[in-house]
């Protein structure tokens, strides 16, 4: 039986902690002992710089992985495990770095003649599930595949969604806070639609929490006004802090650059509601 789950952190904005909240719930959820893959999808390769690696310098890529699932499907046993690193930090890593643009163009072509072609064969895999299909036999090995999800390129974020079981929506708690969710929400029914009818929001996380309390607890009424009826709204909110900031330049996540942080238990506590996904 099959208990793994795939989560991508996803919200076409940028700058809202889509990469911290990736790398935090995941080290949150080794240190519950469970087996955590982080995939960095984003040619900007933040997650991959934050756990300390230079994007630039990593030969084997989700990018690899992703044109040898197209190119020569027979060959990925053998190219997963070079592209996995285990990092220090307890969870393992797929990164990636500016040739993941490439692979992204690379799909954009699949899709345009798969577009064109009168008939789709049935052994060629739809250039939305390529990452379903690379992810797929990971699954046996972790409990929770985590994908940090970029801004362009939206076939990437396609491709994460339709391998997802759940997404979780970070966004910024300011007075804008709703910008953006209805382009994720739009982008998540058609993925549940066409690609992949399991997808689920996992929940909005509200990051960058300032402590003025009026503002903030009128923003979190807001969101819960707007959305809480049909999504949930995690628990607690991820505190603005200059320390969750220092963490990328060190390498670490904010549970080990400085535990007793707030916003390290608030990762700690969406570790535990995301434990109690169904
Ligand atoms: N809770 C927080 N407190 C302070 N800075 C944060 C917090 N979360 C993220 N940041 C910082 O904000 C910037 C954007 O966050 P990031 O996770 O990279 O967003 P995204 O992946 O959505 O672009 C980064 O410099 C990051 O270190
Ligand atoms: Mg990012």
């Amino acid at each position: 039986m099959n208990h793994s789950k795939i989560i991508s952190v996803s919200n076409q904005k940028g700058g809202v902690g889509k990469t911290t909240t990736a790398l935090n719930l995941g080290v949150a959820l080794a240190s519950e002992n469970r087996r955590i893959l982080l995939v960095d999808n984003d040619p900007q390769g933040n997650l991959t710089a934050a756990l300390g690696y230079t994007p630039g310098a990593q030969k084997y890529t989700l990018s690899k992985l992703l044109l040898t699932m197209i190119d020569s499907p027979e060959d990925i046993a053998l190219h997963i495990p070079r592209s996995v690193i285990h990092t220090v930090n307890g969870v393992d890593l797929i990164p990636a770095n500016g040739r993941l643009a490439d692979a992204a163009a690379r799909l954009q072509i699949l899709q345009l003649s798969q577009l064109s072609a009168n008939y789709f064969p049935e052994e060629h895999l739809a250039c939305e599930k390529i990452m379903a299909a690379l992810l797929s036999p990971l699954r046996k090995e972790y409990d929770f595949i985590i994908i940090d999800c970029g801004l362009k390129h939206e076939l990437l974020t396609i491709n994460a969604l339709s391998a997802s079981d759940y997404c979780i929506i970070p966004v910024q708690a300011h007075f804008l806070a709703s910008e953006g969710i209805p382009d994720v929400l739009t982008l998540v029914k058609s993925v549940r639609q066409r690609f992949n009818p399991h997808l689920e929001v996992a929940g909005i996380l509200l990051t960058m929490y300032q402590s003025r309390p009026q503002l903030c607890k009128s923003v979190r009424e807001s969101v819960a006004e707007v959305y809480g009826e049909k999504y949930h709204v995690f628990e607690r909110p991820i505190e603005q802090t200059i320390r969750v900031a220092e963490c990328p330049a060190a390498g670490k996540s904010i549970l080990e650059y400085e535990p007793q942080n707030p916003a390290a238990e608030s990762y700690r506590n969406l570790a535990q509601e995301v434990l109690r996904l169904g």
